[in-house]
């Protein structure tokens, strides 16, 4: 059967080049990088190098960078470190209604430990206005927290000018950047950050890896406590061959990324256009031209967004939805609530990500067989009038 990946928000295949890179790691250089000899040496130049590599690549120093074992890692560090180390100043973060769950959860986690969190709230398309994140400053704020571009609907967000109303009122400011890194430029000066999250899985690079960038003379509490790794900020003996890894991964980035999201954008809008073409009732999620050169979200009216997946499943078409099915309860996703759709429409939402080895005849695939599923479906929904 025909197998088509359309999925790569959620991960993306490891690039053999990377994993070629990572290979001497596992045996032939298996050495800890703090160690004093040889093998702890040949290891700390590939952890340097690898920083080098990404603090080139996003335009900051390489000691602003810390390796984590991921987005999560980062964003929990980013959030929790600068509420630790700031406290007596203040108790009050910043952040927006469609974050990440790993942004979300540890600003709840805060909340229950005396801290306020304002979400501000998007527009239609998923856009956060800076004007209402500069209302919602207060004597307070010590973090202000949006993410570069949404997980779900792909929007981007205008970063680079919260990042200038956050350095005007001289408050920290972190963006989750998992979704951009390796995908369209991400410049921590352009951007105006103090803190940025990344994660080598979203870009060909290895799981369990990540980085926190931190701009030199950020106030943030160590994240885990232990050996002196990291100049002591994150503990934990070097990942070295997943370092080593996410620097390979960043590296084939920086010289693919401009060709890879013209090609991917062309096939995105194909989608965008070809979809509504072929299906009735279908609307785009997130903005129209404001989005990641990947990610295509469509609600599709009168049925349920995981019947599609399974179908596309069976046609041997990966893909995802909006809505997470975390238990048996099936929540609609807050990242479609937050731009205004009702319960229903948000639980027939299909995310659409592709990625370095997209075809146009997967496109192609897709293009024949939703429509077909579509119809099935709605056949069958007593929502759906058949006249
Ligand atoms: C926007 C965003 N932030 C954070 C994460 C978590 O990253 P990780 O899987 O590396 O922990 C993800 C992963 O889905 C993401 O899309």
């Amino acid at each position: 059967m025909k197998k088509v990946y359309l999925d790569y928000a959620a991960t993306t295949p490891c690039d053999t080049e990377v994993i070629k890179a990572m290979e001497p790691y596992f045996f032939e250089k298996f050495g800890n990088a703090s160690s004093i000899h040889s093998y702890g040496q040949e290891a700390k130049k590939a952890v340097e190098d690898s920083r080098q590599m990404l603090a080139s690549f996003l335009g900051a120093e390489p000691s602003e960078i810390v390796f984590t074992s991921g987005g999560t890692e980062s964003n929990n560090f980013a959030i929790k470190g600068v509420a630790s180390a700031l406290e007596k100043k203040g108790n009050h973060i910043i952040t927006t209604a469609i974050e990440h769950h790993a942004v979300i959860e540890p600003c709840k986690f805060l909340e229950k430990r005396g801290f306020n969190v304002t979400y501000v709230p998007v527009d239609k398309y998923g856009l956060v206005s800076p004007e209402d994140i500069k209302k919602a400053i207060t004597d307070k704020t010590i973090l202000i927290c949006v993410m570069h571009a949404n997980n779900e609907i792909g929007t981007i967000q205008p970063v680079a000018e919260i990042g200038k109303i956050a350095k005007e009122k001289g408050i920290y400011f972190h963006t989750d950047a998992v979704q951009t890194v390796g995908h369209i430029p991400v410049d921590v000066n352009e951007l105006n950050v103090n803190l940025l999250s990344l994660s080598a899985h979203k870009f060909y690079g290895p799981k369990g890896v990540g980085a926190l960038y931190i701009r030199k003379g950020t106030r943030i509490e160590t994240f885990l406590h232990g050996g002196d790794q990291e100049k002591g900020r994150r503990a934990s003996t070097h990942n070295t061959s997943g370092i080593a890894g996410l620097g390979k991964a960043i590296e084939l980035c920086r010289d693919k990324m401009e060709q890879e999201a013209k090609y991917q954008m062309a096939l995105r809008d194909k989608l965008i256009k070809e979809i509504p073409n072929k299906i009735s009732e279908v609307y785009l999620n997130g903005h129209p031209s404001q989005r990641l050169p990947n990610n295509v979200n469509f609600s599709i009216k009168y049925i349920e967004g995981e019947s599609i997946l399974l179908n596309l499943d069976m046609l041997g078409i990966a893909a995802s939805t909006g809505s997470a099915c975390t238990s048996s309860s099936l929540e609609p996703s807050h990242v479609l609530l937050a731009i205004g759709l009702s319960h229903e429409i948000a639980h027939g939402s299909l995310r659409i990500t592709l990625g370095r080895w997209t075809q146009e005849d997967d496109i192609n695939y897709l293009l024949e067989n939703l429509p077909k599923i579509v119809e099935k479906l709605r056949a069958m929904s007593p929502l759906y009038d058949k006249k």
